[in-house]
Formats: C-alpha cells, sequence, structure tokens
C-alpha cells in the first residue's frame, strides 16, 4: 500500500500535481525537502520535475523508498521522443513511469533557472525566425516560454490512477 506521494517541485506545477493525486488517493503529499520525515522503506508514489531530462530528486528518493510509481513532471507535451529521453537519463522502470506535463511560467524561475531558459527563448525565437515559423514543436516551445502555460489537470493523471487500482 502506497503511504505517501514525495514531490520535488521548483516552479509549483509538480506540487499542484502531488496534491492533485494526494486528494484523490486520500494520503499526504510530502515535499521532498521534508523527506527524513518519513521513515525509511516506505511504500510511496514519487513525482520530480524535469531539467535537462533527469528526474529531479528521484536517485536520492530510490536510495531511501520503496517506489511503486514515478511521474515526471516536464514542460513538453507527451510523446515517445520524451518518454525515450527520460528512460536513457533515469533509473526507471518503464511499468512504473508516468510522464506529466505540467507547465511554465518563467516569473516563478529565479537564479541561473531562469538565465538559462531565456537563453534557451532566445535560441528557439533565432531558428524560428531563420525557418520563417515552420516547425510547428519549436513554435510550440516558443508560446510556452514567451507567455506561459499550466497543463496541470486530473485527466493526466488517469492512467496513474487505473494504474493503481
Ligand atoms: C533549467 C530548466 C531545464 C528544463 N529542462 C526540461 C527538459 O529537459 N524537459 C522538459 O520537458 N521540461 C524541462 N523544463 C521545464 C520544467 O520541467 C517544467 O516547467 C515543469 O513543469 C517544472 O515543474 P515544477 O513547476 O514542479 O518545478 C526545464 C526547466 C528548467 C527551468
Amino acid at each position: 500500500m502506497t503511504k505517501y506521494i514525495v514531490y520535488k517541485s521548483n516552479s509549483g506545477f509538480t506540487k499542484k500535481y502531488a496534491e492533485l493525486l494526494a486528494n484523490e488517493l486520500g494520503i499526504s503529499a510530502i515535499n521532498y525537502s521534508d523527506m527524513e520525515e518519513i521513515e525509511k522503506d516506505s511504500d510511496i508514489i514519487f513525482m520530480g520535475w524535469i531539467m535537462a531530462s533527469k528526474i529531479q530528486g528521484l536517485s536520492k528518493a530510490q536510495k531511501k523508498f520503496n517506489i511503486n510509481a514515478i511521474c515526471s513532471v516536464g514542460m513538453a507535451p507527451p510523446s515517445e521522443k520524451i518518454t525515450n529521453e527520460i528512460f536513457a537519463n533515469n533509473n526507471v522502470e518503464e511499468n512504473k513511469f508516468f510522464y506529466l506535463q505540467g507547465g511554465f511560467d518563467m516569473q516563478k524561475l529565479k537564479g541561473i533557472y531562469k538565465i538559462l531558459m531565456q537563453i534557451m527563448e532566445k535560441v528557439i525565437r533565432k531558428k524560428l525566425s531563420k525557418n520563417k515559423g515552420e516547425d510547428e514543436e519549436l513554435s510550440y516551445m516558443l508560446d510556452m516560454l514567451e507567455n506561459g502555460m499550466d497543463c496541470v489537470s486530473i485527466e493526466n493523471l488517469k492512467p496513474l490512477l487505473d494504474s493503481l487500482r
């Protein structure tokens, strides 16, 4: 039986998913920074935001807990490409893995994270101006970086909820 959800969130989207899931399952969502409050080997669901294809906080959580499901939260829409990138960069079992599209909000980023994403925005804008905006994937990314987007929804948790029931 899963006892807790442990989540690591930087700008709030993973936190939002963790709270939605906690409410659905009737268990607590614990912030990664309070992880020491939970006893070792507890059964948990782990949720972490993605930075450069790495699920943040996962490797430390894997050392401490028995993880029943892993959710990674990124800005990209779900696709085979993103799933494969995550498998290549993280130690995750396919049958326990769920990709969730979170969102993006430049206002909520600080320090180096904000600088990196501002650079990314400029690079994508330049690329798109060269090919006259004819790249759907890049146009979508630029829109997200410029205007922000929140894709968190209970519907996105359905595959995970179905697997747990
Ligand atoms: C420095 C940085 C790197 C990122 N790298 C990726 C990435 O590789 N793939 C992806 O889908 N999203 C990436 N993102 C977007 C975040 O994963 C996305 O905004 C996510 O919803 C953040 O979750 P949080 O609000 O819980 O922190 C990156 C964001 C930042 C700031």
